[in-house]
């Protein structure tokens, strides 16, 4: 083989080698969709976090009160309404996960019915902190309140997602077939997209990450516990 057709040979395999590799890449675009249920439990992964600031600021409040400025938690509970409330529990959960789980039967079924309470619950406690946190200052008769409201909304959120994500979601994920699965995750994408635009899960990410910055929670070394 001469250079010249040596080059046009190499030249030939490169670009050979760019189709098997884009091809590669096509096929996996699509391992790389949020499935469903992996869609499900990272919006909890954006409660949760929202969760720890509510506790976090609950022990702020008994102890300094001035310290919890109450913009953050106008924001944390504006974005648990918009992000947790209204679309994971109402658009998705309500609309289509509890309806299947429920007629599937056994024992996830058995825990449907207080889970949507504790929805309801969960509402009735986000308007109390939206109410309190509105001003410039919490009202000081309103401090102890307040940190009890978020303690308690903790409390109940905390096992209530958990019980989710081990047996209410894996129930659902049982009860439908391959195709019906990825069907809603490509369904839950367009809900999210309706609801949020482009990115609703990143722009979650983004104002929690902004709150965690804000009361000073964002370094995740801080927490590694210390020896016993
Ligand atoms: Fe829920
Ligand atoms: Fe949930």
């Amino acid at each position: 083989m001469d250079t010249v057709s040596r080059r046009q040979f190499m030249t030939s395999v490169g670009a050979a080698g760019v189709g098997v590799l884009l091809g590669g890449c096509a096929g996996k675009a699509d391992s790389k969709e949020v499935t469903a249920v992996e869609d499900l439990m990272r919006e909890h992964g954006v409660l949760r976090r929202a969760l720890f600031v509510y506790s976090e600021a609950a022990v702020r409040l008994r102890d300094n009160p001035l310290s919890v400025p109450p913009g953050a938690l106008q924001k944390t509970a504006s974005l648990f309404r918009a992000f947790g409330e209204d679309y994971h529990e109402k658009k998705l959960e309500e609309a289509y996960i509890f309806p299947a789980v429920r007629k599937a039967g056994g024992e996830a079924a058995g825990y449907i019915e207080i889970l949507v309470e504790q929805h309801q619950r969960g509402r009735v406690i986000t308007d109390y902190i939206l109410a309190l946190s509105r001003g410039a200052k919490i009202e000081a008769d309103k401090v102890k309140p307040l940190a009890s409201a978020l303690e308690s909304l903790v409390r109940m959120y905390r096992p209530h997602a958990t019980r989710e994500d081990t047996i209410i979601f894996p129930a659902w994920k049982q009860a439908l077939t391959a195709k019906q699965l990825d069907e809603m995750g490509d369904k839950f994408e367009d809900i999210e997209r309706e609801q949020f635009g482009a990115d609703g899960f990143e722009s979650a990410v983004r104002q929690i990450s902004l709150i965690e910055q804000e009361l000073g929670l964002a370094d995740l070394a801080q927490f590694t516990a210390p020896k016993p």
